[in-house]
């Protein structure tokens, strides 16, 4: 892994360049399902973070008219990625090296929609940022942003959230389970409103946050 990026919080098997994730064997199969309900018709969809690879591939088995574009700024996390990619048939493009708090990460991209699973809490909230505004210059009106993954709701936290943002916070300052009421704030400055709230197995949430007209 890059010295720069965070270590991934769980052990991740590995078979040749293919990283097998524990929570993504878990999560694969849920997540496929409540994004096959969102995306449109043949879309292109741009994962950011996608990690392993295994929800590309999950998401491209459940919805196979979609075109799917995976990135990772980690070049274990691409190699893996590519390789998972093999097994779907070309509806995979190669896993762009992407880092969303980089300046300009987004130029030159379009897609259909957005996805990005586990990120934001384990990035500084500047990668948050980064997601929103890049997805702004990427989606069209109507498009939506997808993020996977633990919110704080205020008094409707989960505990197990609780204790995760905090454990997440002792390992870096930075990170922390993001509070939905600032990721909607984020969302707004950036041109979008949130479009839907799906709950998900394990305290986990699915929000999608739609393009405003310009
Ligand atoms: C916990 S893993 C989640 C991977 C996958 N989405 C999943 O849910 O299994 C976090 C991922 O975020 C990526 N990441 C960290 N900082 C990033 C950044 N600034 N821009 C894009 N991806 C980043 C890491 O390389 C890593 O693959």
């Amino acid at each position: 892994m890059n010295a720069s990026l965070p270590p991934a919080l769980e052990a991740r098997a590995a078979v040749g360049a293919r990283l097998s994730s524990p929570s993504a064997a878990r999560n694969r199969a849920v997540i496929a399902g409540a994004l096959a309900g969102l995306l449109p018709p043949g879309a292109r969809v741009l994962e950011i973070a996608s990690g392993t690879g295994e929800h590309a591939l999950a998401c491209v088995a459940a919805r196979p008219d979609l075109v799917w574009m995976p990135s990772d700024p980690d070049p274990a996390a691409r190699a893996s990625i590519d390789a998972w990619a093999r097994e779907a048939g070309g509806a995979i493009a190669p896993a762009l090296n992407l880092d969303v708090t980089q300046a300009g990460w987004a130029e030159g991209l379009t897609a259909g929609a957005v996805f990005c699973a586990n990120m934001i809490h384990i990035a500084p909230w500047t990668a948050a940022q980064g997601l929103f505004a890049g997805a702004a210059g990427i989606l069209a009106p109507g498009a939506q942003l997808h993020l996977y993954g633990p919110f704080l709701e205020g008094a409707a936290t989960a505990p197990s959230n609780l204790d995760f943002d905090a454990s997440l916070r002792a390992r870096h300052p930075g990170w922390g389970v993001r509070a939905l009421d600032d990721v909607d704030a984020l969302a707004a400055a950036c041109g979008f409103s949130r479009s839907a709230r799906l709950e998900m197995p394990a305290n986990n949430r699915l929000m999608s946050w739609r393009r405003s007209a310009s």
